[in-house]
C-alpha cells in the first residue's frame, strides 16, 4: 500500500478518534515512512531497524521541539557537524508523506522525552 493510501486510512481513523487521541498515528507514520530503517524508538517499542540502528529517537523531544523537527525532516535545518565546526549536516533520511502526515509525526516525536527502561541484566 502506498504511503498516501495508508495515510488517508489513518486520517479517516484519526478523525473518528480525534477527541481521545489526536496523535495516536505518530508511530504508524514513522514506520510507514520507513524511518525505522535507520532509527529505533525503544520507548515506543519500535525496534524494527534493519540497518545497525544509527540513532534511537526515544528522547528526541527532550532535545528538539516540533518546529525544529519539522524543519529537520524537510532538510531545512541540519545538525551541527562535529567534523567541521560551524557547518550543519543535513538529514540522511527522506520523507515523502504529506504535510498532514508530517504534522502527526513531528507532534508525536516532540513528545518523546522518556528513555526506555534499561534492558534486564
Ligand atoms: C538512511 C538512514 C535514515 C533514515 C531512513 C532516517 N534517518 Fe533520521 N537520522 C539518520 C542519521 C544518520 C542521523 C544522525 C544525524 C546525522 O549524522 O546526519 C539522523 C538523525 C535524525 C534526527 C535527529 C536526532 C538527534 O539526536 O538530534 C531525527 C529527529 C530524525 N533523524 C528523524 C527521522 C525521521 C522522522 C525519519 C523518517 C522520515 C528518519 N529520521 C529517517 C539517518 C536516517
Amino acid at each position: 500500500m502506498s504511503l498516501k493510501a495508508f495515510s488517508s486510512i489513518l486520517f479517516a481513523a484519526g478523525t473518528l478518534m480525534f477527541a481521545s487521541s489526536a496523535f495516536a498515528a505518530g508511530p504508524e507514520v514513522f514506520t510507514a515512512a520507513k524511518c525505522d530503517k535507520c532509527h529505533s524508538v525503544a520507548s515506543a517499542g519500535i525496534l524494527s531497524g534493519t540497518k545497525p540502528l544509527l540513532r534511537d529517537l526515544s528522547t528526541v523531544g527532550a532535545a528538539h521541539d516540533q518546529a525544529w523537527l519539522t524543519k529537520f525532516v524537510k532538510k531545512e535545518v541540519g545538525l551541527a557537524d562535529p567534523k567541521e565546526p560551524g557547518t550543519e549536516k543535513m538529514h540522511k533520511g527522506n520523507f515523502k508523506g504529506t504535510d498532514a502526515d508530517l504534522g502527526v509525526l513531528t507532534a508525536w516525536m516532540a513528545g518523546l522525552k522518556t528513555a526506555p527502561p534499561a534492558p534486564a541484566p
